[in-house]
């Protein structure tokens, strides 16, 4: 619970704390979707939260494209076949069969599609912060996609990311400005399922590494 002091300042109670804690444990990656169609407006409110995020220089660079035509998304779903078969040819025997089983994209299903960019030719932000690291654009969008992630599953909504899909291609399909570099797919809508561990625990890909092998002290 968040309450407002004199000034308008937020205070974040230690039960908002709990909640919020709880929030990050339970955002997933979600792939399975019911098909029903979520209510109005509630896809602009994301978006505006995502807007929310912080980006460098407050360039702003996050582009979302509302992907909504059957034709686009028959195409992103063909690509997205083609890239995971090529994918696949990676591995060998156990690794091979544990990645064919995998689902590794809701786009079947969910009713709400974005394709996100981050506009590399933005002037925004004047440069500021990008000079050195001009990466840091694309950090920003990641941050917005991150933002929309939270927002979402605190309103029960689930997101999906995915990226087994070729930068130039989703571009060209999506028939945005070549400045536009792709970020993400967000395949967005009511969960199938709900689960406090991430789906490639769960089918035996990936463990989750403890975070104290992670840091280093110097
Ligand atoms: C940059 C990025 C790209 C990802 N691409 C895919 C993808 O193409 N397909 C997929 O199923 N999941 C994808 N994911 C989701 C990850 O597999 C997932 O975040 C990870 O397994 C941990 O699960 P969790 O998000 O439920 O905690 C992606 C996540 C990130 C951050």
């Amino acid at each position: 619970m968040c309450t407002q002091d004199s000034i308008q300042q937020p205070l974040f109670s230690p039960e908002f704390q709990r909640d919020f804690d709880t929030l990050l444990k339970w955002r997933r990656d979600v792939r399975r979707f019911r098909t029903e169609a979520l209510p109005g407006g509630l896809v602009d409110e994301l978006l505006s939260l995502a807007a929310l995020a912080p980006s460098v220089g407050n360039s702003q660079p996050w582009r979302f494209v509302k992907v909504q035509s059957p034709e686009k998304r028959k195409a992103v779903r063909d690509h997205f076949q083609i890239c995971n078969a090529e994918a696949l040819n990676d591995y060998h025997s156990e690794r091979a069969k544990q990645y064919a089983q995998l689902k590794l994209s809701g786009m079947d299903q969910s009713p709400t599609q974005l394709a996100v960019f981050c506009d590399h030719a933005t002037l925004q932000g004047h440069g500021l912060g990008k000079k050195t690291m001009p990466e840091t654009l694309d950090y920003s969008v990641v941050m917005a996609v991150h933002t929309l992630w939270l927002a979402a599953r605190a309103r029960g909504v689930g997101v999906g990311w995915v990226s087994i899909l070729d930068p130039k291609e989703m571009t060209s399909i999506m028939d945005v400005p070549g400045e536009w570099a792709f970020v993400a797919y967000l395949c967005i809508g009511w969960p199938e399922e709900e689960h406090e561990d991430p789906e490639l625990v769960r089918h035996g890909w990936q463990d989750r590494v403890d975070i104290s092998k992670f840091i280093v002290e110097r």
